[in-house]
């Protein structure tokens, strides 16, 4: 790529681009002035004067319409070319309603600037998705369908939260060597009023996003706490059986949650041990040193803390010597590795064994215990195993699944009465 493709150099006085025209990028101005102007009554305007640091001609490139005005050299610029390509992946990236109040200000914007050209402002009000005739405009219709779904998305979720719609499915945890239960993760799971089962894929992002994660994970830890409760009373149940309960990081550091967690141990009459909270680790690294002061409360009350998805990001190994928890959970993506089958795959298979072995031998070393998710098929169940892998989860094994437990104390979905949620 030349120097020409990235910038262009304008000399004082020239025009940079006329009013009207069609639209190929937008600058940012690394050296030099410009000045914006429009044409009215046969009459130059000049609207604004913009510097160093600042962006012209991102208009036209935002919703594909002629330019706005003119833009003159006023001393000499040297520009840095942004593309339409660059500035539309970045704007498909934007939250949908984001994405709507940035079309909406813009069509504002350019209505100001017709009135200020003397054209009369639109007789009625223009909707906001027009019809898909032009790539702009179905750009703006599809932004604006997407804006609508998310919004009804999110309070739609709002609403099933408070009204108890989060019930818990518990997927089992077996020993490597015996494959005996040794405990379940609970798995936030939205049934809709109407819609019935909605995919976590869907509602979990939009529960992070908005905060509502943070209920969610209260609801988590109460039902956890009742559930490995009853697990524990039953006849045939094993007296050390656990339950884990996701939560985030943020969690982890609110000392208000830490009152909560204690306090559904207390209400569900757990021993702190059959209790495990399971935490991401990229976003345990984020908040690290308050995460590390809250993990020494944690391990004084006795409740278990796992890393969840570890190897999934970067995993961070200093911390991980100091971050008091019991056990890692090595990420399902390290799992799949280990697949054996044609040629390359067996190399491939080879090493991701390698891998998941000094992991294993990280762990240990660090008197960790080490649980591999995503456990699909015998083989490797029984290369997990033999690689010292402690604890092993994943399809072959059982999926999620409403347990009886969970459902106990009906009508509430998740076994509790329903939730108090300010
Ligand atoms: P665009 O419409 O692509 O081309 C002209 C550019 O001038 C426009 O994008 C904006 O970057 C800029 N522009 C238009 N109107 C104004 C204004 N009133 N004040 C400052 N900049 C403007
Ligand atoms: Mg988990």
């Amino acid at each position: 790529m030349s120097e020409m493709d990235i910038r262009r150099r304008f000399p004082a006085g020239a025009v940079i681009f006329h009013e009207g025209a069609p639209g190929d990028c937008a600058y940012v101005i690394e050296a030099g002035e410009v000045e914006i102007s429009i044409r009215r009554d046969g009459r130059t305007v000049v609207l604004a004067r913009r510097g160093v640091g600042e962006i012209v001609g991102e208009m036209a490139i935002v919703d594909a319409a002629a330019r706005s005005a003119t833009v003159t050299a006023t001393s000499e610029c040297r520009l840095l070319i942004l593309t339409r390509d660059q500035l539309h992946s970045r704007l498909r990236r934007l939250d949908p309603v984001l994405r709507m109040v940035f079309g909406v200000v813009l069509e504002r914007f350019r209505d100001s600037l017709k009135s200020m050209r003397g054209e009369a402002a639109p007789a009625a009000a223009t909707p906001v998705a027009p019809p898909p005739e032009t790539a702009a405009a179905e750009g703006l219709g599809e932004a604006f369908q997407s804006a609508i779904d998310r919004i009804e998305l999110e309070q739609e979720l709002r609403r099933g939260v408070a009204a108890g719609e989060i019930e818990f499915h518990h997927q089992p945890l077996v020993s490597a060597g015996s494959r005996r239960i040794v405990g379940y993760e609970a798995l936030a799971r939205w049934r809709h009023q109407d819609f019935g089962l909605v995919s976590p894929g869907r509602f979990i992002p939009v529960a992070e996003e908005t905060g509502l994660v943070r209920d969610i994970s209260k609801l988590a830890v109460a039902s956890a706490a009742i559930v490995a409760a009853r697990l524990r009373q039953r006849d045939v149940g094993d007296a050390n059986l656990f339950v884990s309960a996701n939560v985030t990081a943020e969690d982890l550091c609110d000392p208000g949650f830490f009152e909560h967690v204690s306090g559904a141990l207390r209400a569900a009459a757990l021993p702190p041990s059959g209790l495990v909270l399971e935490i991401t680790e990229s976003t345990l690294i984020e908040n690290a040193e308050q995460a590390l002061a809250m993990l020494q409360r944690y391990r004084d009350l006795g409740v278990g803390v796992s890393i969840d998805d570890f190897g999934a990001g970067y995993s961070n190994f200093s911390y991980l010597a100091r971050y008091p928890v019991q056990t890692i959970k090595i990420d399902k993506s390290v799992v799949d590795q280990l697949d054996g089958g044609d040629a390359p795959s067996r190399d491939r298979g080879d090493r991701g064994a390698k891998l998941v072995k000094a992991m294993v031998t990280m762990a240990h070393a660090l008197d960790l215990k080490i649980v591999a998710e995503g456990v699909e098929t015998p083989t490797q169940a029984d290369v997990l195993r033999d690689l010292g892998c402690d604890v092993l989860q994943g399809y072959y094994f059982g999926r999620p699944e409403l347990l009886a437990e969970a459902c106990a104390s009906a009508p509430c979905a998740h076994g509790l009465p329903a939730p108090e949620l300010v």
